[in-house]
């Protein structure tokens, strides 16, 4: 009630008491909203899908998950999928971001069975899309290994850069005619340091300082090659763009120490550059590979426990994005850690940084989400000064909370203050060209199962009917997608 009355009446100021900017995006900024199959879709067994590593961890006993919860079911998007795109239409967005199950077009995982029901959903929801005047964004990987591939050792395992091929190759022909954005990977580096490094998500595999890297140097292989498939057999004919998107938080400096300013630099070059750098710059960045092999040496191994590219790979990964997709929700603040005895095997202890969330940062139902708005401007003319004026679009961005309320003022300010910034920034000369909210919906959050609530809609998980109901925010993200304005129309400044 009280914040009610505050955002009627302090427009240009969020509640944080930020100076809102007023200015209004461009009139081809794309907004929308953002999902991925896993956390929605349901229908596990259904129709023809076969099994993935998701499906393994949500169905281990005991049960990793918060409270035993599985995404069997999870919003039942496979069933309603009309329902959630008169939502999108309702709420104006230009852009909707989801990803595509391997497992449902592929059930084993590898090209030589199809699954034509489950093509024929992707189909159809796309064509729903169309229809109703929204482009698709498509993210052809997010976390949901098919099982068969894991069960030969998963994302370390080299095979693996000819199977994602395999399956991007078939959703470019089944789908490609009908998208213009596709994103190779969401978060690799969660694919990879949570998957197979600190074990923070499926399959769970705990082999710090080395499964991440293994996993990871075939993530690029991967990326690149199915960048090279489509400019070379489709670009022509479907004229798309392929992109990556790549999380990060920001990294702020703890003093203006040249080692602590080192530091935050070095711990961003082992968040975004691990991805980033060998995509759009050529190889890992220097201080990983001289980091890694420096305390490698030290740990009695015969080379670096970063695998080495050669010449020829470095230049089949080097340019390989048409866009980039960033995923950004909060930053922390570094300094250098000074490790003489460099015993510790593991991607952040290889980094030497220590890193901290101020306490009196606001906070939200996630423990790692501290509301820092400014951190998305600074992050973006980092982007800009390390890798030029690459097209950025904003592929995840927003606020958890636990699910009780309705009223979530906070998230409105979120989404306000950060919209602020990334305007701030296109003010600076970065260039970004959409923004995707995480999350449309409440949905499955992987290890915390339904404690932890991202979406604009409230999904009542204990009905059958997983019945949606806005939240306040969807009136605010409606009026931001209709009017390209993040406050209301009589303050917006062209
Ligand atoms: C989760 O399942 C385990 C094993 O079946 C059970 O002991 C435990 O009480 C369950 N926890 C919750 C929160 O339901
Ligand atoms: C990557 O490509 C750029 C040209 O776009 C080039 O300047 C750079 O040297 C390449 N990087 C490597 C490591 O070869
Ligand atoms: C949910 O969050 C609200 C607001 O932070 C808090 O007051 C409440 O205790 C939380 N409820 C649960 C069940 O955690
Ligand atoms: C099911 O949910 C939708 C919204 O998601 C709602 O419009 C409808 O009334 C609900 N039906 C029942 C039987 O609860």
């Amino acid at each position: 009630m009280f914040l009610t009355f505050l955002w009627s009446l302090v427009i240009v100021t969020a509640i944080s008491g930020e100076k809102i900017n007023t200015k209004r995006f461009p009139s081809d900024f794309l907004f929308g909203t953002a999902t991925a199959a896993y956390q929605i879709e349901g229908a596990w067994n259904e129709d023809g899908k076969g099994v993935n590593i998701w499906d393994t961890t949500c169905h281990e006993n005991p049960s990793p998950i918060a409270n035993n919860a599985t995404a069997d079911i999870a919003c039942d998007s496979y069933h309603k999928y009309k329902e959630d795109i008169a939502l999108l239409k309702d709420m104006g967005v230009d852009v909707y971001r989801f990803s595509i199950s391997w497992s449902r077009i592929l059930p084993l995982g590898y090209d030589n069975v199809k699954n034509q029901l489950g093509i024929d959903y992707y189909k159809n929801f796309i064509r729903e899309l169309k229809r109703n005047g929204i482009e698709p964004l498509v993210t052809i990987y997010h976390w949901d290994l098919p099982q068969p591939l894991q069960d030969i050792g998963g994302w370390p395992n080299e095979l693996i850069v000819e199977r994602f091929a395999d399956y991007a190759r078939v959703c470019f022909e089944e789908f490609g005619d009908e998208v213009k954005y596709w994103l190779t990977f969401n978060e690799p580096k969660q694919t990879c340091q949570g998957g197979y490094g600190g074990g923070g998500k499926a399959p769970l595999i705990i082999a710090p300082g080395i499964g991440e890297y293994l996993c990871t140097h075939n993530v690029l292989k991967s990326h690149a090659k199915v960048w090279h498939l489509y400019d070379e057999v489709f670009r022509k004919t479907q004229k798309g763009k392929v992109g990556i998107t790549i999380d990060t938080a920001w990294f702020e400096p703890d003093s203006k120490k040249d080692e602590d300013v080192a530091a935050a630099e070095r711990w961003q070059q082992f968040n975004f550059g691990w991805y980033g750098h060998a995509i759009m710059l050529g190889d890992y960045p220097k201080e990983m590979k001289s980091n890694i092999a420096e305390r490698s040496l030290k740990q009695g191994f015969e080379k670096s426990r970063l695998p080495a590219f050669t010449q020829q790979e470095i230049e089949f990964i080097n340019n390989t994005v048409d866009f980039l997709g960033v995923n950004f929700y909060t930053s922390a603040m570094v300094r250098n850690k000074i490790d003489t005895e460099k015993k510790e095997i593991s991607w952040a202890a290889d980094a030497e940084i220590y890193a901290y969330q101020k306490p009196e940062w606001e906070g939200a139902a996630s423990s790692w989400l501290k509301v820092t708005p400014w951190g998305l401007r600074k992050l973006l003319i980092w982007l800009k000064n390390e890798y030029g004026n690459v097209p950025i679009i904003i592929t995840e961005n927003g606020y958890s909370e636990n699910g009780t309320t309705l009223e979530d003022d906070r998230r409105i300010n979120y989404y306000q203050t950060h919209l602020s910034n990334l305007r701030d920034a296109m003010d600076d000369g970065v260039n970004v060209f959409g923004y995707t909210a995480w999350s449309f919906m409440d949905n499955f959050e992987w290890l915390a199962g339904y404690t932890e609530r991202f979406g604009l809609y409230h999904v009542d998980f204990s009905t059958p009917n997983r019945t949606r109901t806005p939240k306040k925010s969807v009136n605010y993200y409606r009026n931001v997608c209709k009017t390209k304005c993040i406050v209301e129309k009589s303050k917006c400044t062209d």
